[in-house]
């Protein structure tokens, strides 16, 4: 898989990439991270990439230009499956979309910024605007790097206990129960009972009864 990022802020995003799980996937080969800087498409002297909107109003808006220069000298050398747009407008993520983006094999992610980009970009240019939550960021690097992380980390082989990604919460549309490790107690605080008794389908059992109950009582729109 390869992930294309497009920011004015290609700094901000390398750390995410080159730590645990990510720089792993990275390393093995998995998945390529290109962090692309948005004024390298720029033609102005300054490298500017961003203009006054028309009609008036405050902050400044993301010019079409340079985002067209940069979106179509990537589709020429391969064909993308997603052109992405980080945006608190966009479709909430879950981990339904992530998981179907994780299969694909080339996407770009534009980060938003400023005021908001020219909406011809929106109109052309993008496939899937996606947002991480109902709040505003500065940017969209952070949230551009939250979506990578969840794609990343289900590739199989991201992981290297396989089971664990798929025992997520939300992967079978329930939130994950408890766990726990050593001590055995701890302040007179115990780990239950099932959990040392080796024995592996009451175990399983039970954290499937956790998982409901969990849910229930936190996330009960998930069960419906
Ligand atoms: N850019 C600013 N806020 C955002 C959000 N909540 N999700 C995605 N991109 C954003």
């Amino acid at each position: 898989m390869r992930i294309d990022i497009i920011t004015v802020l290609p700094q901000l995003l390398e750390s995410p990439f080159s730590h645990s799980i990510l720089k792993r996937a990275i390393d093995k080969g998995l998945v390529e991270v290109n962090l692309i800087n948005l004024r390298d498409y720029s033609t102005h002297k300054q490298k500017s990439v961003d203009d006054y909107p028309f009609g008036g109003g405050a902050g400044m808006v993301m010019s079409i230009e340079p985002i067209s220069n940069c979106i179509l000298s990537l589709k020429k050398e391969r064909e993308y499956d997603e052109v992405i747009y980080t945006s608190p407008d966009g479709e909430v993520l879950n981990q339904r979309i992530s998981n179907k983006l994780s299969s694909l094999n080339n996407l770009i992610i534009l980060c938003g910024h400023y005021k908001g980009i020219d909406q011809r970009v929106r109109d052309h240019l993008i496939t899937k605007e996606i947002s991480i939550g109902d709040y505003v960021l500065s940017g969209g690097e952070l949230a551009a790097a939250v979506i990578c992380d969840s794609i990343i980390r289900i590739i199989p082989g991201a992981i290297s206990d396989e089971t664990s990604a798929l025992t997520d919460s939300f992967q079978d549309g329930l939130l994950a129960p408890p766990v726990y490790t050593r001590p055995a107690e701890y302040n007179g605080w115990k780990v239950p009972e099932v959990l040392l008794s080796g024995h592996f389908a009451k175990i399983e059992d039970w954290r499937h009864e956790q998982s409901i109950l969990n849910t229930k009582a936190r996330r009960p729109d998930l069960l419906k």
